[in-house]
């Protein structure tokens, strides 16, 4: 049954602890509830310009009090679907904890997820900007999804193709931004796990973890390690990770830049395209470490913009104008935000 409460604070629901207002809030923990509210014609009703669809709220910085529907969801669920040879199908529920599915994944033995073991948030969300780290992307392991249409409660199932993965980006940022709720969604992950080190950095804490031949388990311990490490803990110091992502620009342009800048940090992607180290561009304009007020750059990864404590949202969103306005002017390159700003 849809239900829902007025005039909620989101400030438990969001990573960067900003203590901004729903006028509408629904928490979405069964098929009906969301089928009940758009049968009824809730969603219009209540929200103007569509309900903002919640996860764990790791990816958001909320600049304003919401003045429509937000719908948190909250279907749980973990299920072996098929079981092939090699692989194994699983499907799991939006509303489940990514860490929590991962960690999941590597007590049964099912390999292909553990690299990106510790991200913050929840299943459903995890497809929207196709989630990554270590050297491993969620479309990696994605089998399908299965959405709901929001303007006619018809579930759609998603193939591979079908999402347009790409770095931090899939449809769901696109075209069909705002149209559907993720619902679930099947993994193939395999029965007999393929490591992947292709990351330095996983190599280097694993010999400090003192393994030799690690297991998928090894992987996710020492993934974990280094975030730890090096991320600022939303529980602590708010923040939604990466607040931009890292660049794309032409080899071309990369050459000449690092003609001027020798030490520049770049990655060959190929196809005569490289992408740059926002975090060592911000830091060379010197923002790393910098606050003012309650607003910062994390003072050990330059990319994270945290709330220190009372920060608007609008203050972090002015600070993410300024480190991009520098950017830009000391390098010529446009950073782009990778956080959704609400
Ligand atoms: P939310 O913030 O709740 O929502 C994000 C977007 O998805 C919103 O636009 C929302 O409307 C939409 N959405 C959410 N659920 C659904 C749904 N069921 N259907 C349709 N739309 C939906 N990201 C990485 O890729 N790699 C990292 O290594 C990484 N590290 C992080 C580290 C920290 C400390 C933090 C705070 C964040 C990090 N992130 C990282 C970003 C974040 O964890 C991911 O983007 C995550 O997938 C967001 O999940 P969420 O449930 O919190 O989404
Ligand atoms: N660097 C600096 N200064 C900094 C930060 C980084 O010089 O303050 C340089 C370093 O040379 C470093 C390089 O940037 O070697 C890359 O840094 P890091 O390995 O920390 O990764 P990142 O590019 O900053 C990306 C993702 C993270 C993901 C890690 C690990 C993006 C936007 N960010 O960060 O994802 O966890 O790689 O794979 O792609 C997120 O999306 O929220 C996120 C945290």
């Amino acid at each position: 049954m849809f239900t829902f409460r007025e005039n909620v604070s989101l400030f438990p629901y969001n990573t960067f602890h900003m203590d901004v207002m729903a006028k509408y809030f629904s928490e979405i923990n069964t098929i009906e509830d969301i089928l009940d509210a758009i049968e009824a014609h809730q969603l219009e009703k209540l929200s103007e310009n569509g309900p903002l669809i919640l996860g764990g709220g790791s990816n958001l910085l909320f600049t304003r009090n919401f003045t429509g529907l937000v719908l948190r969801i909250g279907n749980k669920g973990i299920e072996a679907v098929a079981v092939g040879d090699e692989s194994v199908f699983v499907k799991v529920s939006a509303g489940e904890n990514w860490h929590e599915f991962v960690l999941w994944c590597v007590d049964h033995g099912y390999g292909g997820l553990e690299n990106l073991s510790l991200i913050p948030g929840n299943v459903g969300s995890c497809p929207i900007q196709n989630i990554g780290a270590y050297g491993v992307e969620v479309k990696d392991a994605f089998y399908s999804l299965e959405a709901i249409d929001l303007k006619t409660g018809e579930l759609k199932v998603f193939t591979l193709d079908d999402c347009h993965f790409g770095y931090r980006d899939s449809i769901f940022k696109t075209e069909l931004r705002g149209k559907y709720l993720i619902w679930s969604v099947t993994f193939k992950l395999r029965l007999n796990p393929v490591i992947n080190l292709e990351y330095g950095a996983i190599k280097q804490e694993l010999s400090a973890m003192g393994i030799q031949n690690p297991g998928i388990s090894d992987v996710s311990k020492a993934v974990c390690n280094i975030r730890k490490g090096k991320l600022p803990d939303p529980e602590v110091i708010g923040n939604s990770g990466s607040f931009f992502k890292n660049p794309t620009v032409g080899l071309k342009f990369a050459e000449t830049l690092k003609e001027t800048f020798p030490n520049l940090v770049s990655y060959s992607l190929g196809n005569q395209e490289v992408k740059l180290a926002a975090g060592w561009l911000i830091e060379q304009c010197g923002w790393k470490g910098f606050r003012e007020g309650d607003a910062g750059v994390h003072e050990s990864q330059a990319l994270v913009l945290v709330n220190y404590g009372n920060a608007k949202g609008s203050e972090i969103l002015t600070l993410a104008h300024r480190v991009q306005n520098s950017v830009y002017e000391r390098f010529g390159v446009k950073l782009e935000m990778e956080v959704n700003v609400v």
